[in-house]
Formats: structure tokens, sequence, C-alpha cells
């Protein structure tokens, strides 16, 4: 009996601990989802290795990562002793402005480290994961609006459904009055984000972010999801459960994760009930 006990104990605990897992899985945004690549650039120029310049970018990406543990946006203009004007290397990183500091944190050290091995001693890189955006460069692009396309992507064509397309321009039309550099809006199962870099005035975040609202519209007319960088600024929809880019990992995560934590919690009921009935049996027999 107390065997049995015992057995039922250790059941529910390491059952309760599963079922923690698998919450914190489906409440959490997956760290995959977040690293989740979009877009690099680097120079055709490449520095000399050894250089004061190559020092200076070392630290410009250090100070990035450093920062990026207690805020979702910083810049840095850094000139080590030694450097001569021509040295200067500028930077920044932004998160995606729902991130916890340490899931941007995280987003920032990857995208850094695949800076690293895209841009091999370039003069200037950029790169774009889900959840974060980490820029240096020699020429100082700090402050600078620039609506130069980056990145367009458009999915599947939803084919003539107007509703859908009247809930996406709502969506689109509540993230174009702004007012903020992080936005985000839904209706339906259309979702979408606008994010500008915080180094722009919110006036510059406006003009940007209208146009690439704008861009959006006419370049993914009837897609189901749509992304459109622009170099300080972006704007991405996408129905629910269509997402863009590599992003459908996630969702194969979560209804993995569900239907693990269904098939546990079925396993538990059967088990609790068939000790239950044994216990009851014994008792019957006595
Ligand atoms: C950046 O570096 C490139 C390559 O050395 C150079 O041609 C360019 O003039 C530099 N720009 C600035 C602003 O220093």
């Amino acid at each position: 009996m107390k065997e049995m006990n015992k057995f039922i104990e250790t059941f529910i605990q390491s059952s309760f601990f599963s079922f923690l897992l698998i919450f914190s899985l489906l409440i959490h945004p997956s760290t995959s989802a977040i690293t989740s690549f979009l877009y690099a650039g680097c120079t055709q120029l490449k520095f000399t290795p050894g250089t004061p310049y190559e020092s200076n970018v070392h630290s410009v990406l250090v100070s990035l990562v450093n920062s990026a543990a207690t805020t979702n946006f910083n810049n840095f203009k850094i000139s080590l002793p030694g450097s001569t004007p021509n040295d200067v290397v500028y930077g920044l990183f932004q998160c995606r402005g729902d991130l916890s500091n340490e899931d941007c944190h995280d987003c920032v050290v990857s995208a850094v480290s695949r800076l690293g091995t895209l841009c091999v001693d370039t003069y200037g890189g950029a790169l774009q994961l889900d959840g974060c955006l980490v820029r240096y460069s020699n020429v100082s692009f700090l402050g600078v609006e620039d609506k130069t396309i980056v990145l367009k992507n458009c999915g599947p064509s939803i084919g003539y459904d107007s509703d859908s397309l009247t809930r996406r321009d709502a969506v689109l039309g509540y993230l174009t009055a702004g007012g903020q550099y992080f936005r985000v809006g839904g209706s339906g199962n259309v979702q979408g984000m606008v994010q500008c870099v915080q180094d722009l005035s919110m006036s510059e975040c406006q003009d940007c972010v209208t146009e690439a609202i704008g861009r959006l519209k006419n370049e993914c007319g009837t897609s189901r999801w749509g992304d459109m960088f622009l170099a300080k600024c972006y704007a991405r929809y996408s129905e629910r459960g269509f997402h863009s880019g590599s992003g459908n990992g996630d969702d194969m995560e979560k209804t993995l994760a569900i239907i693990i934590g269904l098939i546990a919690g079925m396993a538990l009921i059967i088990v609790l009930l068939s000790a239950f009935n044994k216990l009851f049996e014994k008792k019957g027999g006595k």
C-alpha cells in the first residue's frame, strides 16, 4: 500500500513538472522564433585584420551585446586609443518592443555571432532576426532616417476574401496612426506590428512607418502575410497560422507541446483511475 502511494506521489510530481515545462513552452515565445533569420547585408569592402578599425568593430559589438542585457535599444560611436578619425565605428542594436531583457540579450548574442560568420572583416554589416536588429558601419547612420527597402516578403495569396482584406486594412490603418516606436494591432485572425529604430525622432518614425505600410499594401496586395523592412523601420502583418519566413517552426512546436500535454494528461488520468480501482478492489476483498 505504501509503495503504491509513493508511486502515485512520484507520478503526480513528475507529471506536474512536465506540465509546467509544457506550459512554459506555450506561454513563452520560443527562442527559435526570436532568432529566426530575416536578412543580412555586408559591405563589399573589407578591413585589414589587426588594424585599429578591427579593434573598434570588436569593441562596438561587445558593447551592443553587454547593453542588450539591460535595455532594448542602444547605439555607440567607438574610437579606441590609437584610432585615427577614419577608424571610428558606429553601431546599434534594437530588440522587438515586446521582448524581455533576457530574450533581447539572447537575440543580440545570436545576431552578433551570425554577423561574425556572415560579414567576415567587412567595413559594415547589418543583420535582422525576428527579435532584433544589429548594425555597424564606419559611416555614421545614427539618427539618419533611411527608407531603403532591405527586405520584402509576401506570403501566398488569400485569393478573393474581402473580409480578410478588410481586417488586414483595419490593422494596417490602426498601425499607421502611430505615436509609438513599437505598435502591435489585431483584428480577427489578422495581426500586425510596426517598429522604428529609436534613433529616429517620432515624426521621422511616423514618416518611415507610413512608407513601409504603404509599400506593404501595394506590394503584398492580397497576401496572407507580408513583411516590409526599410533600413530604419518595418511593418509586418500575418493571418494567424500563416507566419512569414521560418516562423512556422513556432506553431509546430506549440502544436507538439499541446499534443504531448494531452497525452500526458490522459495517461495521468488512466493511471490514477486504475490505481484507485486497485485500491478499492483490495479494500473490498478484505
Ligand atoms: C568607410 O570606409 C571606406 C573603406 O575604407 C572608405 O572608402 C569610406 O570613405 C569610409 N567612410 C567614412 C565616412 O569614413
